[in-house]
């Protein structure tokens, strides 16, 4: 199925999509060794993590040459705080990969200057020749990495400020156990940095991402849905489970 250049696989599961994930991005990697890979957190992703893990302890696949970008960090988190995004990557995928650490970028959330660490993070990305594949989630309110409703379509970089929804969201109980506790503000790559990778690969599962999903491949490609702006991207597919497919038509 295609909506506008968009691409969407609709699978069984969530098992399904993370192993199309995985595939996806082992291939491009077997072609490609010293790969660039944008990545995500959140829960969407662990089972891409873990199976991408897997292909590399059965020897299928090596991270040795390959660099990493991380969309996000929450300001004011050091990396070794447990609800950081250094310490989610570091525990679900690069301490079970031979990649090299110093080839794992994630922005750094406690940086004196957001402004400069932010100009800093597109001058590397540009500077390692540009973001092969980027693997991307959605929010519930159509966000890609945290760029909130109202997000430019050529945002870089930056400081934001979280919504409610997301603070809510992310303080269900699978991460903050508390609202109170999420951080207001985080580092951000743009709808124009993500927009800029080669490929990219957006995952949606469960029947909570629905609405996110139609809104972001039959809506207008309007900042009302972040993820609506990926539609004129060239090399886009969505992989998502029935449940998340449920309301296109
Ligand atoms: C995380 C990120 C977020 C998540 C989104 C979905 O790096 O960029 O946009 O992808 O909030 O999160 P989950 O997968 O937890 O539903």
């Amino acid at each position: 199925m295609a909506a506008g250049n968009l691409k969407i696989q609709v699978l069984e599961s969530a098992d399904a999509v993370a192993a199309a994930a995985s595939k996806v991005i082992v291939e491009a990697i077997k072609a490609k060794p010293r790969f660039v890979l944008g990545l995500a957190t959140g829960s969407t992703p662990e089972k891409t993590y873990a199976k991408m893990a897997e292909a590399n302890k059965a020897k299928q696949v090596s991270f040795a040459k390959v660099t990493t970008f991380n969309l996000d960090e929450y300001w004011g988190l050091d990396g070794d705080h447990d609800q950081s995004y250094r310490y989610f990557m570091n525990d679900r995928l690069f301490n079970h990969i031979d990649i090299r650490p110093w080839n794992t970028n994630v922005l750094n959330g406690m940086a004196t200057s957001p402004l400069i660490e932010c100009a800093a993070y597109e001058q590397k990305i540009f500077a390692c020749g540009g973001v092969d594949l980027w693997l991307l989630g959605i929010g519930n309110n159509g966000h890609v990495a945290f760029n909130e409703p109202g997000s430019a379509v050529d945002s870089r970089t930056r400081l934001v400020s979280l919504t409610q929804s997301t603070i809510n969201a992310n303080s269900d109980g699978r991460f903050f156990s508390d609202p109170k506790d999420v951080p207001r503000c985080a580092l951000s790559a743009g709808i124009g940095t993500i927009r800029e990778a080669r490929k990219i690969i957006l995952l949606a599962t469960g029947a909570g991402k629905a609405d996110a999903v139609k809104a972001a491949v039959e809506g207008p490609f309007s900042p009302d849905c972040p993820a609506s702006l990926l539609q004129d991207h060239l090399d886009c597919t969505f992989y998502l489970d029935k449940a998340a497919a449920a309301k296109l038509s």
